[in-house]
């Protein structure tokens, strides 16, 4: 059912109140198809809402992605692919695997939003991106209304990117994805400093993919604000790469900067540690801020217009390009 002038508050986590001039949720792909074939003139496609700044009421028509269902398509010995909905969310699909020992997701456990944006901006979290375990999604062709079929090559995933964010951007929707779990033999990963130091204070030998998803879960809790409390979106800025020149120029300058070397021998350097040390980590202007725990997340305490997080937004990028001379991406989609 098509309703008019509809608040979106709940329908972003940053919890920003806007109006949809029209607005349509939509459980099945056939009413999804019905509703475009319809030939709105704007329309504006809306999964979880974890990942966009809503500065205006919006015109035309926002159609709200809630297909679901969860289904083990194919089984092997060790592997289950497992094809999602666009419109689950991610941590109760990242828990239903757990449930039923499947590995693959347990580092990205507590990441808001829904399965569908998952291989938007390929979320990513203590070493572990989903592209790791994608294997394909159907996704529908806004111009001839069919379903496609990609492949995880065809996505060109790379971090915080994917081809729906270049080349496709704004042509399909996503439907559904397939990931590849392990039914056995998982592979944990506890590279990651932060994991390592919880399961070694918890006194964990082996740890099972239960353990790795508790101290996922616990570090994420201690470190970033529950969308549901203070409203957010995560990362509001990406971790900026530079190359190693102008990486020995900054590191002369500022010796502490955390950094790690990506797999194309780039420098991927801390935005947070950026934001921090130009002075905005805990600040707060009236009802938004900056986290005080993550400088990359930014907040609205309540009451904030998407315009004010924007503005601070801007200012946090001027004033870290003046200091280090580095430009900081926002991940966060602005409508
Ligand atoms: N740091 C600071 N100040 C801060 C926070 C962090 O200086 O306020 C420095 C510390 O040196 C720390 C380093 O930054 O060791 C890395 O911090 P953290 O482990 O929190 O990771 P991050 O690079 O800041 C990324 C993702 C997060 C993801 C974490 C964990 C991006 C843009 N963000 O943050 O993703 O949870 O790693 O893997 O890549 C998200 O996308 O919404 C998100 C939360």
């Amino acid at each position: 059912m098509i309703k008019n002038k509809h608040s979106l508050k709940s329908f972003n986590t940053f919890g920003i109140d806007v109006i949809a001039e029209k607005f349509c949720s939509v459980s099945d792909t056939e009413s999804l198809i019905y509703l475009l074939n319809t030939k709105p003139v704007k329309i504006h496609i809306l999964g979880g809402g974890s990942n966009i700044l809503l500065t205006k009421d919006l015109e035309g028509l926002v159609v709200h992605i809630n297909l679901k269902g969860i289904e083990v398509c194919e089984k092997s010995k060790n592997f289950s692919k497992v094809k999602v909905g666009a419109g689950e969310n991610w941590h109760d699909f990242v828990m239903w695997a757990i449930n039923n020992n499947l590995g693959g997701l347990e580092n990205l456990s507590l990441i808001p939003g829904n399965v569908g944006a998952a291989p938007i901006q390929n979320i990513g979290a203590y070493g572990v991106e989903q592209k790791d375990i994608f294997y394909s999604c159907e996704i529908l062709n806004l111009k001839t209304l069919t379903i496609e079929t990609l492949t995880k090559n065809e996505c060109e995933f790379s971090y915080r990117n994917s081809i729906f964010k270049s080349k496709l951007k704004d042509k399909f929707i996503i439907l559904n994805v397939t990931y590849c779990l392990t039914n056995s033999n998982h592979n944990i990963n506890n590279s990651y400093a932060d994991i390592e130091n919880e399961i070694i204070k918890n006194k964990i030998n082996s740890p099972t993919i239960r353990n790795i998803s508790d101290a996922v879960i616990s570090i994420r809790k201690s470190k970033l604000p529950d969308p549901k409390k203070i409203g957010n979106c995560g990362s509001f800025f990406k971790n900026p790469v530079v190359d190693k020149k102008k990486f020995e120029h900054l590191v002369k300058e500022f010796p502490n900067i955390p950094n790690f070397t990506t797999d194309d021998n780039r420098i991927k350097i801390s935005a947070a540690w950026l934001i921090e040390k130009a002075g905005f980590r805990g600040k707060r202007y009236n009802n938004h801020g900056v986290h005080k725990n993550q400088a990359l997340v930014l907040v609205n305490y309540g009451g904030a217009s998407g315009k004010d997080i924007l503005k601070l937004s801007k200012l946090i990028q001027k004033t870290v390009s003046v200091i280090f001379g580095v430009n900081l991406e926002r991940e966060v989609n602005i409508f």
